[in-house]
């Protein structure tokens, strides 16, 4: 697979799935766009990807939580100076907030995982479509989880922000769909080894769960740009692929 320097923007690049899926992308030769909150995490995926001979990504901290307007247009200002096109954006970054019954879960925390969870989501999108527009064929991918497709009890704003997320998707794709050359996708990666699914499952052996690096070649395939324009997609936990109708 080669991306021949095609421009993709992961959020949550720091640790996880996302990653994972950077550095993936980054070896079949996509130029990205890291996004993240901690950039001694970002700068060490950034030599990873030098080592492995990759285009040389750029690093763009950001704490989607509180991020304003001015952030997102900053980002996108930059981006098109640069490069005057974006091939996919990868909204990957989230918190799992609290588990417990919605009476007992705290206000401040549900809106802090609303906002970085979904909102962040929409705003990023907004800033960047024209990019994306830019571009022949593109991609905007959106992370979900089973407790997003159908909201489950105790998962609190977790789960209703990805819930959100998901219509949030399906709008789009709807809009998308004669109006652009742009793909939407939903992925639900299933359980990922990863520091989120340790937090919401301590009491199982975290070998019971695919590494990251497995889960990130569904991104790679789905974003494989041999492909074309594919149409709208949900790619589910067990990697099986339907079509967003
Ligand atoms: N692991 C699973 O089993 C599983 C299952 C279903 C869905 N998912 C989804 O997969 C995606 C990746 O999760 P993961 O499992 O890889 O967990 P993770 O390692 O905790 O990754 C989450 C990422 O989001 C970033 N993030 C959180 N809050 C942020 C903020 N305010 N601003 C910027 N970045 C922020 C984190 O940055 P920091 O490192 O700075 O905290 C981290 O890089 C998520 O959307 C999750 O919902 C995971």
């Amino acid at each position: 697979m080669d991306f021949d320097q095609r421009l993709i923007l992961v959020t949550g690049a720091g640790s996880g799935i996302g990653r994972a899926t950077a550095l993936a992308l980054a070896k079949a030769n996509a130029r990205l766009l890291l996004l993240g909150r901690h950039v001694p995490a970002l700068e060490s995926l950034f030599d990873d990807i030098i080592a492995n001979g990759a285009p040389e990504p750029s690093i763009l901290p950001l704490d989607l939580d509180g991020a304003s307007a001015a952030d997102y247009t900053q980002i996108a200002q930059a981006v098109e100076q640069q490069f005057g096109s974006l091939y996919a954006l990868v909204h990957n970054a989230a918190e799992l907030g609290e588990r417990v019954p919605f009476e007992h879960y705290l206000e401040a925390t549900w809106q802090r995982v609303m906002r970085v969870n979904f909102e962040a989501a929409t705003h990023l999108t907004r800033a960047l479509l024209p990019l994306l527009k830019a571009s022949d064929h593109s991609h905007l991918v959106f992370t979900s989880s089973s407790v997003g497709e159908t909201p489950r009890a105790y998962w609190g704003a977790y789960s209703v922000s990805k819930y959100a997320l998901e219509g949030f998707a399906k709008l789009l794709a709807e809009e998308f769909e004669k109006t652009t050359q742009i793909d939407v996708t939903i992925i639900n990666p299933g359980a990922t080894r990863t520091r989120m699914r340790q937090l919401a499952y301590p009491a199982e052996d975290p070998l019971d769960s695919p590494e990251p690096e497995q889960v990130a070649q569904r991104y790679l395939r789905r974003l494989n740009p041999e492909l074309g324009r594919q149409g709208a997609q949900r790619i589910h936990a067990d990697g099986s692929v339907t079509a967003i109708s």
